[in-house]
């Protein structure tokens, strides 16, 4: 989808949007894989709600995207443009036992600057890539820690009401990487409430995760993490693993020798390839074990 109309590109940047035209999402997305759109960087966020109006009233399809590490976006010219929030320099605080965090910056920045602030309970999250308004969308979760344990407060624009609103941690509800924000509520900023730890025990805490992390799983790899959720009191990887489907796969997509329940992009996969392979093991899995695994990765299709 592409912008080409010239008033409207002037009345975007009028409302601080830097438009950049014909984006390869191969370099927006931890996987490599994505068609190409124009993207729509968001730098002032008191005039998304105009800008969100803008698009609508032009027509203009779009969808929001955050670190790109839980995504599989669909091949070609993408029939919509993509939103973003600058991540150059997002705003990070502490307030006591709170850190105020922009949606747009590191999760695993943000545990670090936590950390040394002596602010701990993150160190699960160390290793989770993406961003920390996609960690809060997805309820983001490892060894034991959720990220949603922590919310007391996310500042949000809700398309419902077209305005920017602040919601409380205890009006959310965090499931297994689910939660009750609407897909189309784009995280700003949140409140954590995080519990007091020398900085010492936070690095030894964090380091152990790093060490089963890199012993279990593909780290230099391109993925997007676990594509499946886990069934309850199961789990996806040991199961696609013992069908023997390591290494398996559908063109460049294929299953990881290391971590069963990672798929990776191993050359020029598509998102087409990755899919077929989804599909394939989904359907292997359904048939040995009888059970239905439900995506973790968000798929776009154009
Ligand atoms: N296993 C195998 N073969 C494999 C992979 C795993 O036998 O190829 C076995 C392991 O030996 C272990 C069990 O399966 O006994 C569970 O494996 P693991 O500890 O790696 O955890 P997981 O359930 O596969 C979950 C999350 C990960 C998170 C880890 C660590 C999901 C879908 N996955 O993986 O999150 O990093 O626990 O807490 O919930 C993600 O969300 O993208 C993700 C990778």
């Amino acid at each position: 989808m592409r912008i080409s109309e010239k008033p409207l590109a002037a009345r975007l940047k009028e409302l601080g949007v830097e438009l950049r035209p014909g984006v390869s999402m191969t370099e927006k997305t931890s996987l490599g894989i994505g068609g190409t759109t124009d993207e729509l960087v968001l730098r002032r966020f008191d005039t998304i709600p105009q800008v969100m109006r803008l698009l609508a009233e032009e027509k203009i399809p779009h969808r929001f995207l955050g670190g790109g590490t839980n995504v599989l976006i669909d091949d070609g010219e993408l029939s919509w443009v993509v939103l973003h929030l600058p991540t150059s320099q997002p705003g990070m605080r502490i307030e006591g036992n709170a850190a105020i965090v922009d949606a747009a910056a590191d999760l695993g920045g943000m545990v670090t600057f936590c950390a040394k602030h002596d602010l701990g309970g993150m160190e699960g999250l160390i290793g989770v890539p993406g961003s920390v308004g996609g960690a809060l969308r997805m309820n983001a979760g490892a060894y034991g820690t959720q990220i949603g344990s922590y919310v007391r407060e996310v500042e949000l624009y809700r398309a419902a009401t077209g305005e920017i609103e602040t919601v409380r941690g205890n009006d959310i509800r965090f499931d297994y990487r689910h939660t009750s924000f609407a897909p189309d509520d784009v995280m700003l900023r949140v409140k954590l409430e995080l519990p007091a730890k020398p900085f010492k025990e936070i690095l030894a805490g964090i380091r152990v995760c790093n060490e089963k992390r890199r012993s279990s799983q593909p780290l230099n790899q391109k993925s997007a993490g676990c594509i499946f959720k886990n069934p309850a009191g199961g789990s996806a990887g040991r199961m696609i693993d013992e069908l023997g489907l390591k290494g398996h796969g559908a063109g460049d997509a294929k299953v990881s020798d290391r971590h069963a329940n990672f798929f990776i992009n191993a050359g020029n996969a598509s998102c087409a390839d990755m899919l077929r392979l989804i599909d394939d093991v989904r359907e292997r899995v359904h048939s040995a074990y009888g059970v239905e695994l439900e995506n973790e990765v968000i798929v776009w299709k154009n």
